[in-house]
């Protein structure tokens, strides 16, 4: 792909990455991006074995970019993806995805990591690009959510005051409106940052796909090992390992299954 084909080049030295504005979804995608979703989405199936040829920086670079477009909760964007590079590296880590063919044979593999801990520098920097160094400060009901709402929402300690505060606060608030219910307990941090890091990784796979790129995402890993291999504290889980490449026609390992629409989908 040449470079002045490429939609996201616009994206590429974007610091702070304060993204372009796109065309909003409108009657027109039905024809223009439908179809090419509607292939992307039928196309990607998790495939178990690569020819091992790495995919191109660029292309790599564009789906990276893509997965950094994924929806994140008050776009914190509490998550990272490690693309693991160094040869040596990426040895290990196919070790620790339990040799699984799809991890030892990829071109290129991407962690992608859950980081609540890092959701108050993310916070700073992200209220630093949107008042543009401090020269315009927020306003009104976005200022109050971002400098009242979100702190209260994130603020953990030590001993857990400030979740049993939000424990008691969330439940006398119940007794009169709906309300938020957490997070008020360690699994909930660990449900919210594995939401954002799944949702980078699905669009990850699905640029890989749209790219004309196979993907496996890897559950079944030696997270903590990984997490070690990549130096990451201990605050920061790795939520799943993600192989991309060349998929080979016997890496396909079945015919795609679904259970039928009404197991899963409940129109009520
Ligand atoms: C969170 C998660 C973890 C997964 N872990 C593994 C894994 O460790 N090894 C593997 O071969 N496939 C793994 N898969 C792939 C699934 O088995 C696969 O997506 C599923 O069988 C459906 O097939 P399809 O993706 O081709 O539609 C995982 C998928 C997800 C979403």
């Amino acid at each position: 792909m040449s470079t002045t084909q490429n939609p996201l080049k616009e994206m590429e030295n974007l610091k702070p990455n304060v993204v372009p504005k796109y065309e909003r979804p409108n009657a027109s995608f039905m024809q223009t991006a439908l179809p090419g979703f509607d292939k992307t989405v039928k196309a990607r199936r998790a495939i178990r074995l690569f020819d091992g040829t790495p995919i191109a920086e660029e292309i790599m670079r564009d789906c990276l970019r893509h997965a950094t477009l994924a929806p994140s909760s008050s776009n914190l964007e509490c998550y990272e993806l490690h693309w693991v590079r160094d040869a040596a590296k990426k040895a290990e880590l196919g070790k620790l995805c339990l040799g699984q063919p799809a991890a030892t044979t990829a071109g290129d593999i991407v962690v992608a990591v859950s980081r609540v801990d890092l959701w108050e520098s993310h916070l700073r920097e992200l209220t630093r690009i949107m008042t543009h160094n401090g020269a315009k400060p927020l306003k009104g009901p976005v200022r109050d959510y971002y400098e009242s709402t979100v702190p209260m929402l994130m603020k953990t300690d030590r001993f857990g005051f400030n979740n049993f505060k939000r424990r008691i606060m969330f439940w006398l608030r119940s007794l009169k409106e709906p309300t938020v219910n957490g997070p008020v307990r360690k699994a909930d941090y660990r449900v919210y940052g594995t939401l954002q890091a799944a949702l980078a990784a699905q669009t990850l796979m699905l640029s890989l796909a749209a790219h004309g790129y196979e993907s496996c995402p890897m559950g079944g890993i030696d997270k903590r090992g990984i997490g070690r291999l990549l130096g990451l504290p201990k605050s920061a889980e790795v939520t799943m390992v993600i192989a991309a490449g060349n998929g080979k026609p016997e890496g396909l390992y079945s015919t795609r299954t679904r259970l039928p629409y009404e197991v899963l989908i409940k129109e009520v």
